[in-house]
């Protein structure tokens, strides 16, 4: 079993100096936050060569970079230089049976800037707000599968088909095809987790043609019979194309692109917010108990679970020319790995920063959805999901608390993500 560390412990640590740590070892991706506590006091920006990138784990210097996006592009340059599918021969097999994995919204400024225009105006506030009913409904519904059996693996029955429910609508995907979309998902994210094996890729590869076929049909019925949906937006909306210096339509691989990352942006992450949130709940009862009593207070709940377990714990970027950050020199063509968890726990910004803090001034100033020109587009919808879980919860379901003998709340292996296995928990019906 995997090695845990309580969040705030430092005696029992099994590595305590920087060339220690290796991103890759899953007894560090299980204590995220002591490894990062360790790298910013003693190497802040730090050449790993276990995975042969430079680590950012200062607040200041990852928002520095990210605020830079033309000399730290986030793009296909990193895409091609670090593969997410790393054999060949499973790579090969989009180009023999699917489409190219090709994400827009990955591409670097100046195209960049003119997809976000097309997809953030489906993601406003007042856009979600009109799926308000929607998501209470689902939220409902779910919980109505098992309020009354005093138990629940809250993963499975909750977190997961939530945001899953809520994405697929809309795009435009019928609820029946929920298990399918599911398991697609799975597959999307798998790559993530790196190290896998040419089977595992396979698998991950084919499941995830298998999507874009299904998106495929989906934009050919769309365009036939169009609907109030992100993918029939998506086929009558034009991209000024910054090539070609005009306007044109999308092409079927740019919106199959646009549309599988949203649908994966839009539910793994969240699922695991949600979840990440109630273990969270379970280790501090004070703010349990401050949320049951005062509800108004669920907003800066939902900003303190995503900084303090934030779900993406870092993504890459690329050096475009030899520079500095905070006076330490980084080559062109080098690799950074940016760790938005640690620095939403470096206690220079977030003071105490393990501990839950429903009345932190600065607690939206978070890097959980990033910052500057890739910020999530998905953020207001995360956040309106995780509020209105959190509020139908709270009204519903009492004394929500762990069940130890059928779970030992760790996570999955990942260099990315911070995902729980799973999370069992008891509670009585109010
Ligand atoms: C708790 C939930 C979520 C978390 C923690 C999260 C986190 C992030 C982060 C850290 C980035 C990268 C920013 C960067 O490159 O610096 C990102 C980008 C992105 N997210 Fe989310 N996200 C969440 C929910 C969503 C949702 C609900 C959607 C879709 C509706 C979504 C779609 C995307 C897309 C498409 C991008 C790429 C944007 C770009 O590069 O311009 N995410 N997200």
């Amino acid at each position: 079993m995997t090695r845990v560390i309580p969040i705030a412990s430092s005696g029992s640590c099994p590595f305590k100096r920087a060339a220690e740590i290796d991103f890759m070892d899953p007894v560090v991706q299980e204590n995220w936050f002591t490894a990062y506590d360790i790298l910013r006091d003693e190497a802040p920006i730090y050449f790993m060569p276990q995975i042969g990138m430079y680590v950012l784990t200062r607040y200041d210097d990852i928002e520095y970079v990210l605020r830079r996006p033309t000399l730290f592009t986030a793009g296909p340059d990193v895409q091609d230089k670090e593969p997410l599918i790393k054999h060949a021969q499973a790579r090969d097999l989009y180009e023999q049976k699917g489409w190219r994995r090709y994400t827009s919204l990955g591409e670097n400024l100046p195209k960049h800037k003119h997809y976000r225009a097309l997809v953030d105006p489906k993601l406003t506030l007042a856009a979600i707000r009109n799926k308000e009913p929607f998501i209470r409904g689902v939220i409902n519904e779910l919980i109505d599968t098992w309020i009354y059996r005093g138990e629940v693996e809250f993963m499975k029955e909750f977190a997961e088909p939530l945001p899953m429910i809520v994405i697929g609508e809309l795009l435009g995907f019928p609820r029946m095809d929920l298990p399918k979309l599911k398991e697609w998902s799975y597959a999307w994210v798998l790559p993530f987790s790196r190290g896998l094996s040419l089977e595992q890729e396979i698998w991950a590869v084919e499941k995830h043609i298998e999507l874009q076929h299904y998106i495929f049909d989906a934009i050919r019925d769309k365009r036939r019979a169009p609907k109030d949906d992100i993918i029939t937006h998506l086929t009558q909306v034009e991209l000024f194309d910054v090539e070609i210096d005009r306007h044109r339509p999308l092409t079927d691989t740019e919106i199959i692109g646009i549309a599988d990352h949203l649908l994966i942006g839009g539910n793994e992450t969240t699922a695991f917010a949600i979840a990440n949130g109630l273990w969270l709940l379970f280790r501090n009862p004070t703010t349990y108990q401050a949320l049951q009593t005062d509800p108004t207070r669920i907003r800066n709940w939902v900003e303190e679970v995503l900084r303090i377990e934030s779900p993406t714990q870092g993504l890459f970027r690329h050096v475009t020319e030899d520079t500095d950050i905070n006076g330490f020199n980084v080559p062109k063509g080098a690799t950074l790995s940016i760790r938005y968890g640690a620095g939403n726990h470096d206690p220079a910004k977030f003071p105490d920063p393990v501990t839950p803090d429903l009345e932190r001034k600065n607690a939206g100033r978070h890097l959980a959805f990033g910052i500057g020109e890739h910020v999530c587009p998905g953020a207001t919808l995360s956040r309106y999901e995780q509020w209105l879980a959190w509020e139908v919860l709270f009204d519903r379901v009492r004394n929500m608390r762990p069940v130890p003998e059928k779970d030992d709340y760790t996570h999955i292996p990942g260099f990315w993500l911070r995902a729980l296995k799973q999370i069992h928990m008891r509670f009585e019906k109010a």
